[in-house]
């Protein structure tokens, strides 16, 4: 039965070759389309080139400089052939990792399509994370290549992204630096290792042949956070993960191919790989690339970009439209957004009040709220409506059902299934093409991460309620990371960061619920030795968070305390600092090593 289905969608996808087998061997490490051969950039292109589609619109940019451009899927392929080349004559081979570290520009997009088209693997890294972020994904994928360009642009701030890379490449096995200059702004460059794409791509030449990738031959890798220190290099296959976004965004969303296309992520995280860039582009849909934020230079951005291009299908997150409700519903009052007919969120539970807003302000009250619960792990949509639903089917606040054949499930503790009503652990039975290939370098992580949780399920790290409808209710995180604003991010990266500073001895995370960003997190921490200098540790420690991970990682609260609540072996009990600082009950105790701390913290947080 699932082979069948598989089989069905795969066969959308335009193959080199056939697969002999649709999918062999075990859990965790299925593999699907055995035999088959694909190219990603071949898939996005040059088959809709092929097509006649050559001469429409593929992707318009908008950016809050105020720039604004637009590229055929012939502009496409010129582009993203030229650049191919150009890569491959600097040496880059199939299977070398090629890091991007790029704003929301258009060479964003040919750069991942070029580096999929040689068969390297991209490793996309989200701009905003600091120099120390981006120089330990360079050390453990070992890359040689990076692209770049030399500033990212955020609500009207400029940073010198190519300082950055600078720094982490002088570190690490960097070789070549790929430069995109979008500004006049003078950078420094570095004639041995420093090429000016422009010059790259001038010298290059206008056809690469797509490489015939294996299915199961990795596509990409993108890291995020987990419940250690260190982040994980969750890679995904080709043929199986194209398969399943292609399959996914046609089920949620429905046939985009005429339509205008908004998906408003970065391509720094799993969205933006999925649904900004790979299964749009299948489609041949136009979409739309924005560089900014929502909220400038004013909260109207957003809708003047959907009035001006009729954007049909837009796709955003509910920490997005917190901060939009709470700017105030008169910046929508003159826009006509009446081309919108279908509504997306992801990234975590939209609420329900949420929901109504943007089902009745911005869709009209005639556009379905497609709620999407995924991951990055999963490669694609997992729970969430379809297009064909409708309205009438939809209950704010749930992602619905496991869509297609996956089968989600609630259990307990013990791995049993639970009744409808019953809080327990995401988990899911069944294996599907768009489940990632494992951690990079780490297989051993990854099995006891995922899938030894319970006995030969994959366990999501969700928790979840199904109501009696069968509608599922995604509760939050059930392991050690937190949710900010729709981003994951772990309690121990966040820890192990903040105790690099000289002065602190320990540090625990406490997570809170914050009204826009959905969870924000309170740093409780024990220093070395007492010092009246608090306000200078505190600005140090948010500083040493800023260097290690990145402007994410700003807590909400610093506090000083004698001790951290433990167990009696040694383990914080994060959730007493988060119910104290909410006020409600810090349930048993007896587990508690060291009770006395409780007072303490009860002074400090009054
Ligand atoms: O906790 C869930 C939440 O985001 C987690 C996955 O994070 P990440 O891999 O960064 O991918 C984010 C974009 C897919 C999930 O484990 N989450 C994501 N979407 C939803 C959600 N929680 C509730 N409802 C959603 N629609």
């Amino acid at each position: 039965m699932s082979d069948k289905f598989w089989s069905n969608e795969a066969k959308k996808l335009d193959w080199f070759k056939e697969w002999d087998k649709v999918s062999s061997g075990e859990k965790p490490y299925v593999k699907w389309f055995v035999g088959g051969e694909l190219n990603a950039s071949y898939q996005c292109v040059d088959r809709h080139v092929k097509n006649g589609l050559g001469e429409k619109i593929a992707l318009y940019w908008e950016s809050e400089s105020g720039e604004s451009q637009s590229f055929t899927y012939n502009d496409l392929y010129i582009h993203v052939n030229k650049l191919a080349s150009g890569l491959k004559n600097l040496g880059v081979k199939k299977g070398d990792v090629v890091v991007l570290y790029m704003p929301m520009i258009p060479q964003a997009i040919f750069s991942i399509l070029a580096v999929a088209r040689i068969g390297a693997i991209h490793n996309v890294v989200f701009s905003a994370f600091s120099y120390k972020s981006l120089k330990d994904r360079i050390i453990d994928t070992n890359a040689k290549f990076i692209i770049t360009a030399d500033f990212v642009l955020r609500r009207g701030k400029y940073t010198d992204l190519k300082f950055i890379v600078d720094l982490a490449a002088h570190e690490t096995s960097i070789e070549k630096v790929i430069l995109i200059k979008r500004t006049d702004k003078p950078v420094a460059i570095d004639n041995k290792k420093d090429i000016l794409y422009e010059d790259l791509i001038s010298k290059s030449e206008g056809y690469c042949e797509p490489e015939h990738m294996e299915s199961s031959d990795p596509l990409f890798i993108l890291y995020t956070s987990g419940t250690t220190g260190k982040p994980k290099g969750i890679v995904h296959s080709t043929g199986g993960y194209l398969t399943y976004v292609n399959s996914t965004f046609e089920s949620a969303f429905g046939k985009v191919k005429d339509e205008i296309y908004w998906c408003t992520a970065d391509i720094g995280w799993v969205t933006g790989h999925s649904y900004v860039v790979y299964a749009p582009l299948m489609s041949g849909t136009t979409m739309i690339l924005h560089e900014g934020a929502p909220d400038y230079p004013d909260p109207s951005t957003w809708w003047k970009i959907i009035q001006k291009y009729k954007v049909s299908v837009f796709y955003t997150s509910p920490t997005a439209i917190r901060m939009l409700i709470k700017l105030g519903q008169e910046w929508l009052s003159g826009f006509d957004l009446s081309s919108l007919r279908v509504l997306g969120s992801v990234g975590e539970a939209i609420n329900p009040d949420v929901w109504q807003w943007f089902f009745e302000h911005v869709g009209n009250k005639k556009c379905p709220i497609i709620d999407t619960w995924w991951q990055t792990e999963t490669g694609g949509f997992m729970i969430s409506p379809k297009r064909e639903y409708g309205i009438e089917k939809l209950k704010p606040g749930s992602a619905t059902f496991p869509l297609n054949i996956i089968d989600a499930q609630i259990v307990d503790e013990h791995g049993l299934p639970l009744p409808d009503g019953y809080k327990g652990y995401l988990v899911i039975k069944n294996c599907w093409p768009g489940l990632t290939l494992g951690i990079w370098g780490d297989n051993k992580r990854y099995e006891e991460t995922y899938w030894s949780k319970f006995k030969d399920c994959y366990y999501a790290g969700d928790f979840a309620i199904k109501d009696k409808d069968g509608y599922f209710w995604i509760l939050g995180r059930s392991d050690e990371t937190l949710n900010i604003a729709g981003h994951r991010i772990g309690t121990a990266e966040i820890e192990n960061a903040v105790i690099k500073n000289h002065m602190v001895a320990e540090a625990a995370v406490a997570a809170v619920p914050d009204k826009i960003k959905g969870q924000d997190f309170a740093l409780f921490v024990v220093l070395k030795t007492q010092s009246e200098n608090t306000d200078i540790i505190k600005t140090e420690i948010i500083n040493t968070l800023k260097i290690e991970i990145g402007a994410l990682a700003k807590p909400g609260k610093i506090y000083f305390v004698d001790s951290l609540p433990k167990t009696r072996s040694g383990k914080i009990i994060r959730r007493v600092l988060s119910n104290l600082l909410q006020k409600q009950d810090i349930g048993d105790l007896s587990t508690l090593e060291n009770i006395s701390a409780i007072e303490n913290i009860k002074s400090v947080i009054r």
